[in-house]
């Protein structure tokens, strides 16, 4: 595990890694998987959750956020980035249509993949399938972990060897920050010849609702939160610190290969079961949403792959450079906080490419601000971009 790098030695590791993350990338080796197939339940959000205009102040969707990040990408190494998104039967015809409107977002079609995962039937408290209507079942995506079964059905794998990638950098459509293709972290897979690898953040509190960074029998794991048993949560060690300090981002690093031979091989991911409510035909035939959870779904998690390797790489980064996710309407890990966290982030450019910007009491930029990716990803690019009698003010928007 690579804690945060406090030695000169740890830095000067990061930094060979970054370098060699660059060359993969250079060399074409990289492709970009996102999951985006989840139902946005907990948001409330009617469209997928990739719509979501998160742009403090334009409302750039979200895919257009990743989008324009994966062209920087591109851009800087000279290379084509195939995307592969994963979305479920109901949203794909949907999100087609929205990257065509908005014109691939400038990137080539013939590199982005849309495909749908399998939806599963879900049950009552007897295991009796529900209705969605009087004739058909209510029907719920399987997990993120369907992506193994829909990588292979959709010949992916196969697709993705013929371009000659051998790493994946996977995503999840919530965060905004997410760097993609992180070339430190690519580089950090490859420096340890890992067959996965994941991203972690300190857990702001023990109940946080991450999945837990562990080892089981010499390997690690990710024990997701809602199966984490409530002492374990507070479990210290000698110093006092959390056992479980470190929660998984959804941010990963597969070789290819290791994908391949999972999927050709013989073990199946394991199913978690959630109780949710899910709309329905209920005793008077009416289709109704109940108020408590009504049915059981079955789900896979793509981090169950974990225990098929003991060659996992983990990496813990800063929150607030890489992680704001969007999960609740209000609260903690909502839109306010996700856009909040990008006026910090788009102060912090500005910041390292020398000008000031207003912050709060609690260190919070004031200022409404928004950077397009292909403007620059980082401060550095930021101060060879803008000429010199630039003047930052609230409200500003750099577009390319
Ligand atoms: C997830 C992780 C958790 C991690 C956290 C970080 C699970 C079970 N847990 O929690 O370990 O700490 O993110 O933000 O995932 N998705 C699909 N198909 C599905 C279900 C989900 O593609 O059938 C996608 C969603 O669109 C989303 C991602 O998977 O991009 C995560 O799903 P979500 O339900 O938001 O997971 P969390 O419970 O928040």
């Amino acid at each position: 595990m690579q804690r945060l790098p406090r030695s000169e030695q740890e830095k000067a590791w990061r930094a060979q890694a970054l370098q060699v993350g660059e060359e993969a990338l250079r060399a074409g080796k990289v492709g970009v998987i996102l999951v985006a197939g989840g139902q946005s339940s907990r948001l409330q959000y009617e469209a997928p959750k990739g719509f979501f205009p998160v742009g403090p102040v334009t409302e750039r969707s979200l895919f257009q956020y990743h989008a324009e990040k994966i062209l920087a990408m591109e851009k800087k190494y000279g290379v084509v980035l195939p995307w592969y998104i994963m979305t479920n039967i109901y949203s794909i015809e949907e999100t087609r249509r929205f990257f065509e409107e908005h014109g691939y977002f400038g990137k080539d079609p013939a590199s982005v993949h849309l495909f749908a995962q399998r939806m599963l039937p879900a049950v009552d408290d007897d295991g009796k399938i529900l209705l969605e209507t009087k004739y058909a079942p209510a029907m719920a995506p399987d997990g993120h972990g369907g992506l193994l079964n829909a990588l292979k059905s959709h010949n992916l794998l196969r697709d993705m060897r013929l371009r000659g990638i051998e790493y994946l950098f996977y995503f999840q459509v919530d965060n905004p920050l997410v760097k993609i293709c992180d070339p430190m972290f690519i580089g950090c897979h490859i420096l340890e010849m890992a067959d996965v690898s994941a991203k972690t953040v300190k857990k702001s509190h023990p109940d946080e609702k991450l999945g837990n960074i562990g080892v089981l029998d010499g390997a690690y794991t990710v024990i997701e939160y809602t199966e984490l048993l409530e002492e374990d949560k507070r479990r210290t060690d000698d110093n006092g610190d959390l056992l479980f300090d470190q929660g998984s981002i959804g941010i990963h690093v597969f070789n290819r290969a290791f994908l391949e031979a999972v999927v050709s091989g013989e073990s199946r991911l394991p199913f978690h079961i959630s109780h949710k409510a899910v709309k329905c035909v209920n005793e008077r035939g009416e289709i109704a949403k109940p108020s408590a959870p009504n049915a059981y779904k079955f789900e896979q998690f793509i981090f169950d792959v974990f225990p098929q390797t003991l060659n996992i790489c983990v990496v813990e980064v800063e929150r607030w450079q890489e992680f704001s996710p969007i999960k609740n309407k209000t609260g903690p890990d909502s839109p306010e906080t996700a856009r909040r966290d990008l006026r910090n982030y788009f102060g912090a450019m500005l910041e390292g490419a020398g000008y000031s910007v207003p912050r709060d009491d609690n260190g919070n930029v004031t200022w409404n601000l928004e950077i397009s990716p292909l403007v620059a990803l980082g401060a550095q690019d930021l101060g060879e971009r803008l000429p010199a009698d630039f003047t930052p003010y609230d409200g500003l928007v750099l577009e390319a």
